[in-house]
């Protein structure tokens, strides 16, 4: 996995010249967050903490409040200086970085969408969401027809002429997001998006969420400090505790080995059969077969492999179905697009595992994991899910 976001030996220390001081050589020390406030009376909000994001993961931050989230995430786009450590994304180091180049990076690479919304409150749903365009001076017919793809995009078309005010908690936090998304960032960050709204709506938009991401491709880190949630939706989680993080992992990792008890008491009350997604068990298959080869180069990668069968995707990734060795064999032949059998079961990456594990009572191999628009992202063999709901 590449690293997207590498978080070196990070502290954020808050207090006077003095405290930040002492507290750097605690902190150097290896003491906890709790010692350092009681014999200096700094915060320290972030203690040493160091962690890769990759690309394209969605990775959840979670914790009780006042355990470093925000500080953290703040980091990622410099609104916090980090007093310690580095942030290094795409291999810039972005806390070396001149105010310029700094704003350019902003520019480019990442949005934050914040839970209280940021709106501004006298204009339209449509001026909100060119709003993050104006600000970075993009010319206004661009930034009208940018405005009204990712207001579709998050389902607010027909809603441009509205106030925030004639808006519920979720369509507010939707104008958020679009206004984030017109800058087409690589990386959003997501601060207790969801924090502000009822559990209904809320599932919607976690659901919205998931779906969404299928059609950006992006880095996202979320912060949440309800541990469904973030189960839910993280591809991995970090778990932080009074400035640390505590663990950090797919949501299976969690399940099967806490690291302490602290993180046994936290996903106690997580329904691990609700929660278990497709994605957080899915593997990469041993091998995928492109749909332009020939028939009798695909032998020969199966028999080398010692796989009877495999998937076949087309050049962008997407399934066509499987196809069979023994259906190879006897072919004469020259391409393998006759012998390309369709898939019989299709699981989707956001399908939570309960709803369905039944299928794989009958299937014949490992199925296939897809995800909304019919992109190969894995596969699940029946030995797998029964390891991860036992
Ligand atoms: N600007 C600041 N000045 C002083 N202390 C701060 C500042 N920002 C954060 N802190 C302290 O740092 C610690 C971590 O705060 P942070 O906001 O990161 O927590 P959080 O995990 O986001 O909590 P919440 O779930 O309540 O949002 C807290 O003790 C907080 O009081
Ligand atoms: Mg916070």
């Amino acid at each position: 996995m590449q690293s997207k976001i590498s978080v070196r030996n990070l502290s954020m220390i808050f207090g006077d010249k003095k405290e930040v001081k002492e507290a750097i050589a605690l902190v150097n020390e290896g003491k906890s967050s709790i010692e350092i406030r009681e014999k200096t009376k700094a915060t320290v909000a972030l203690n040493d903490v160091s962690f890769d994001i990759y690309d394209s993961e969605l990775f959840v931050i979670v914790g009780l409040s006042g355990s470093g989230k925000s500080t953290l995430i703040r980091c990622l786009d410099l609104l916090n200086k980090p007093t310690l450590g580095d942030v290094v994304i795409d291999d810039v180091t972005i806390n070396k970085l001149s105010t310029k180049e700094l704003r350019e990076f902003r520019r480019n690479k990442i949005s934050m969408v914040f839970q209280s919304f940021g709106l501004l409150s006298h204009r339209n749903v449509l001026k909100n969401v060119e709003y993050g365009l104006e600000v970075r001076n993009v010319d206004k017919v661009e930034r009208r027809k940018k405005a009204l793809d990712y207001i579709k995009v998050v389902g607010l078309d027909g809603w441009e002429e509205m106030k925030p005010s004639q808006l519920s908690g979720g369509m507010k936090q939707r104008v958020g997001l679009a206004r984030a998304l017109t800058s087409e960032p690589e990386i959003l960050l997501m601060d207790e998006p969801y924090g502000a709204l009822d559990p209904l709506i809320r599932r919607e938009m976690q659901n919205e969420l998931l779906s969404l991401e299928d059609y950006i491709n992006k880095t996202i880190v979320f912060i949440t400090h309800d541990m469904n949630e973030a189960f839910k939706l993280g591809d991995r989680i970090a778990l932080m505790k009074d400035g640390k993080v505590v663990q950090i992992g797919t949501p299976q990792e969690f399940f099967d080995n806490p690291a302490n008890d602290y993180v046994k008491d936290f996903i106690a009350d997580v329904d691990k059969s609700k929660i278990l997604k497709a994605r957080s068990i899915m593997r990469k298959p041993d091998y995928v077969a492109k749909d332009d080869m020939l028939r009798t180069d695909l032998k020969d990668a199966l028999e080398a492999k010692e796989m009877s069968f495999c998937y076949v995707v087309d050049k962008d990734n997407y399934l066509k179905g499987f196809v069979l060795l023994e259906d190879i064999k006897k072919s004469r032949a020259s391409s393998i697009e006759g012998l390309i059998k369709e898939n019989e079961i299709k699981v989707f990456r956001n399908d939570v595992l309960n709803d369905v594990w039944h299928h794989f009572d009958n299937a014949d191999y490992y199925v296939a994991v897809v995800d909304t628009k019919n992109k190969l992202r894995g596969v699940i063999s029946n030995d797998d899910i029964i390891a991860a709901l036992k």
